[in-house]
C-alpha cells in the first residue's frame, strides 16, 4: 500500500520549496541555545533565517521592531501559578497585553529583542514551553476545556495530551521535522467544545462494543472539516497511534509547493485508506474499525456563566471579547483561581477564561468581585461565541482590523435585537488564512476590501452563513460576497431577527440554520432577504420589515420563492394585492393586473424605481417575463 504514498511523493518531489532548504541550515535548538546571545547582540546578531524561520520554532515571531510569542497551553489548562506568571510577563515586557487564541493558547507581543530570552526563561521556569508552537511543527493540542470536569466528559483526555507532549515537544526527532504545520484535537466529551473537526488530525469520543474511546478523523484545513479515517482506538493507544501518523506524514507529505502541503493534499491524492494502512503498518498493530462518534448533533449551551461540574463544585466562564486580554486581569483571574476556586484555569477555543472549581457557597462573594463584574456585562449572546483573530493590528496579512469590528458587531447586535437565550457563533478572520476559523461559524466573516456607495475602498467582509461544529461538521457557505463592514452589520442584524423571531425556545443558531433557513429556503432567498430588507430600511429609510415566514409555499424553489417574496413584498408596499388571487405552488393566477415597472413606486413614492423593477419582474403573469434567479434581482437592487 505504502507504494501509493511513495509515487504520490515522488511526483511531489520535484523541487523542494524554500522553507525547506532554509530548514536544513541548522538545528532548530542551536538558535533556541543562541537565545541570550541574540538579545545581547540585537537586531545586528539575527540572522535572517533565524528571523524567518528558526525563532518561530520556539513561538518567536520577528515583527520588524519587537516580538511575538506564542505560548503553548496544552488543552488550554493553566495553574493560576503559571497564569499569574504570564501576567506579570505580559505586564513586564508586552506593554500588558494578552491575546487568547483559538488554539487555546496565549500570544504575548511588543517583545524587544533584548527580552526575548528573559521573557523564555520566565515562561519556562512555570513549566510552560513556547516549542513548536510555529511553522513546520506539531501545534497546541486542544481538547475540551471542561475536559475531567463537565458532566458531559466521557474520557479525560488530558493525560493522553500530557502524554504525548513528553514524547514530541522538546524531541529533536520532532522539532521542524514535519513538511508543514499539524494541528490535533482530542475531545473526549459529547459536547463538540474545540472544533473538533477542524484540525489536521482529531479523536473524536466514540463507542466501540460497549468501550468508550476515539474515531480518528483526518486532513482539516480552511474550507475543508476532516474525514472519516474508519479507525477506533482506545484512550491508552492513542500516544502510539499518534506518533505512527506522524511518522508517515513526516515521511510522505510534500516539500514542494507549500500552498498545497498540509496533510489534506496528501490524502486528496493516495486516498485516506492508503494513508490509513500505511499508519496501521507503522504502528505495527492493528485498530478496529470506526465505532459509533458519541458527539452530540446538539451543541451544548450553557445558559449561565456558572456551570456545576461532576464534582459538585462550579465552572465560572468569562467572556473576554474577541480574546484581547491583558497582564492585570491575568494575574487577577489567577488570584481568583486560588482564592475561589481549585487554583485552575481553562481557556477555551472560543478565546474565553474558565474559572474552575468554586465552591457554590462562595459564588455570591466570588460574583462580586470587580474582575467578574468588569467583565460581568460580555455575558450577553453576542459575544458569549464571538471569535476574532489578530486583524492588522499585528499581522501582516490582516485586510480589516477585526477585532474591533467583531466588538462593533457585537454591540451593534446587543442594542439592536434583544436575545437572552440561545448560541451565535460569529467567527471572524481578518484575511482568507482563516485563522478565525470564518468557515465554520455560524455566521463568518472574511475580511476584504470593498466599495461604499461613492466607489471609496472601505473594509468590507465576504458573510458566510451555516457552518456547522456539531455531529455532522459542515463548512458554511457564502450569503454575500464583498460587503461594506457598514453594511454587512445590518444583514447579520436581519438574519439574528429571523431567528428571533422564528428560534424554538433554547434553539442555537446552529440547529435553527439546520431547521428552519436552509431547509425552508434557497440559499439565494436568503440573502435576498437580507438585502432587500437592508434596501428598504437603511436605502429608503423605510420602516417595513419584509419577513421570512415558516411555511413558505415555495418550498426552496428559486423561481417559485421569487414570485411568492415578489407577491407579499408588493402587497407590503403598496397595501393592495398583485392578483386577486393565486392558487397553487405551481401559481395559477386570477384577475392578474396589468401594472407597469414603475407600478410600486407610483402607489408608494418612496420606493425606489429599482426596488419597483425587481418586483415587477418577480412578480410578472406571464412566466416566461418572470425573473428566474434571485441574482438578476441582487443586481438591480444593488443600484439602489
Ligand atoms: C497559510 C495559511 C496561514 C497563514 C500564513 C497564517 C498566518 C498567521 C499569522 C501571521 C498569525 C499571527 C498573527 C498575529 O497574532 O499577529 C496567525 C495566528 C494564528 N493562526 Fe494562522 N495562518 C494560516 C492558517 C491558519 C489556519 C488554517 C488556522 C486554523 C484554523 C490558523 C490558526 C491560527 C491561530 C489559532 C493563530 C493565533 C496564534 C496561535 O495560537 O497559534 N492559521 N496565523
Ligand atoms: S486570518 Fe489572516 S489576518 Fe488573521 S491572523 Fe491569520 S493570517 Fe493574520
Amino acid at each position: 500500500m505504502s507504494d501509493i504514498l511513495k509515487k504520490a511523493k515522488e511526483n511531489r518531489s520535484k523541487k523542494e520549496n524554500k522553507v525547506e532548504i532554509t530548514k536544513k541550515l541548522k538545528a532548530p535548538l542551536e538558535v533556541y541555545n543562541r537565545l541570550d546571545e541574540i538579545a545581547a547582540g540585537g537586531y545586528e546578531k539575527l540572522a535572517k533565517e533565524d528571523s524567518a524561520y528558526f525563532l518561530k520554532c520556539f513561538g518567536l515571531f520577528d515583527k520588524g521592531t519587537d516580538f511575538m510569542l506564542r505560548v503553548r497551553i496544552p488543552s488550554g489548562r493553566l495553574t493560576a501559578t503559571q497564569a499569574r506568571r504570564i501576567g506579570e510577563v505580559a505586564k513586564k515586557y508586552c506593554n500588558g497585553y494578552i491575546d487568547l487564541s483559538t488554539r487555546m493558547q496565549v500570544v504575548l507581543r511588543f517583545i524587544e529583542i533584548g527580552n526575548i530570552s528573559k521573557v523564555i526563561k520566565e515562561i519556562e521556569e512555570v513549566g510552560l514551553s513556547t516549542f513548536q508552537t510555529g511553522v513546520d511543527n506539531n501545534r497546541n493540542i486542544v481538547s475540551d476545556p471542561l475536559d475531567g470536569l463537565a458532566f458531559d466528559n466521557v474520557i479525560e483526555t488530558s493525560p493522553i495530551v500530557d502524554e504525548i507532549e513528553s514524547r514530541i515537544i522538546k524531541n529533536p526527532e520532532w522539532i521542524s521535522t514535519m513538511p508543514r504545520k499539524f494541528n490535533t484535537g482530542i475531545l473526549g466529551s459529547l459536547s463538540n467544545s474545540c472544533n473538533i473537526y477542524g484540525h489536521d488530525c482529531s479523536f473524536v469520543l466514540a463507542q466501540k462494543d460497549g468501550v468508550f474511546g476515539f474515531n480518528l478523523y483526518l486532513g482539516a484545513r480552511v474550507g475543508v472539516v476532516a474525514k472519516d479515517a474508519n479507525l477506533f482506538v482506545q484512550a491508552k493507544d492513542v500516544p502510539h497511534l499518534y506518533e505512527a501518523i506522524l511518522r508517515v506524514f513526516r515521511e510522505y507529505g510534500y516539500r514542494d509547493n507549500r500552498n498545497k502541503n498540509r496533510l489534506h493534499f496528501l490524502l486528496l491524492d493516495v486516498g485516506i485508506e492508503a494513508f490509513v494502512d500505511a499508519v496501521k503498518k507503522e504502528a505495527g498493530r492493528e485498530y478496529q474499525d470506526a465505532g459509533v462518534v458519541m458527539v452530540q448533533s446538539k451543541h451544548l449551551n450553557y445558559s449561565s456563566a456558572k456551570i456545576l461540574l461532576k464534582d459538585g463544585t462550579f465552572a465560572y466562564k468569562m467572556i473576554v471579547p474577541s480574546g484581547v486580554f491583558n497582564g492585570d486581569d491575568m494575574v487577577e483571574v489567577s488570584n481568583l483561581a486560588q482564592k475561589y476556586g481549585s487554583g485552575e484555569l481553562r481557556l477555551s477555543y472560543d478565546q474565553n477564561i474558565y474559572i474552575v472549581g468554586i465552591k457554590d457557597d462562595s459564588f455570591e462573594e466570588f460574583d462580586k468581585e470587580e474582575l467578574i463584574s468588569t467583565y460581568s456585562k460580555y455575558q450577553n449572546i453576542y459575544y458569549k461565541d464571538t471569535i476574532a483573530c489578530a486583524g492588522t493590528h499585528t499581522c501582516s496579512y490582516g485586510v480589516i482590523p477585526n477585532k474591533p469590528d467583531a466588538l462593533d458587531l457585537s454591540a451593534f447586535l446587543a442594542s439592536e435585537v434583544a436575545l437572552d437565550e440561545g448560541q451565535i457563533r460569529l467567527n471572524w478572520s481578518a484575511c482568507p488564512k482563516g485563522c478565525g476559523i470564518h468557515g465554520v461559524g455560524d455566521i463568518g466573516f472574511e475580511g476584504c476590501k470593498a466599495k461604499d456607495d461613492e466607489g471609496n475602498r472601505v473594509d468590507g467582509v465576504h458573510l458566510f452563513i451555516g457552518g456547522k461544529i456539531t455531529r455532522e461538521p459542515k463548512e458554511a457557505y457564502t450569503l454575500h460576497k464583498t460587503l461594506p463592514i457598514t453594511e454587512a452589520k445590518h444583514h447579520v442584524k436581519y438574519l439574528i431577527k429571523a431567528y428571533a423571531k422564528f428560534k424554538n425556545k433554547n434553539e442555537s443558531f446552529e440547529e435553527f440554520e439546520s431547521r428552519f433557513l436552509s431547509t425552508l429556503y434557497s440559499y439565494q432567498a436568503i440573502a435576498f432577504y437580507t438585502k432587500v430588507n437592508f434596501v428598504l430600511e437603511q436605502k429608503l429609510g423605510m420602516s417595513e420589515f419584509f419577513e421570512l415566514e415558516s411555511e413558505p409555499k415555495s418550498y426552496k424553489n428559486e423561481q417559485f420563492e421569487i414570485f411568492h417574496f415578489g407577491l407579499r413584498l408588493f402587497r407590503l408596499l403598496t397595501n393592495e394585492k398583485r392578483y386577486e388571487a393565486v392558487e397553487g405552488i405551481e401559481p395559477v393566477l386570477k384577475s392578474p393586473r396589468k401594472i407597469k415597472r414603475d407600478e410600486v413606486s407610483r402607489i408608494n413614492p418612496k420606493v425606489h424605481p429599482k426596488l419597483s423593477e425587481a418586483i415587477y419582474l418577480m412578480t410578472h403573469e406571464d412566466r416566461s417575463s418572470r425573473a428566474q434567479v434571485f441574482s438578476e434581482l441582487m443586481t438591480l437592487l444593488k443600484e439602489i
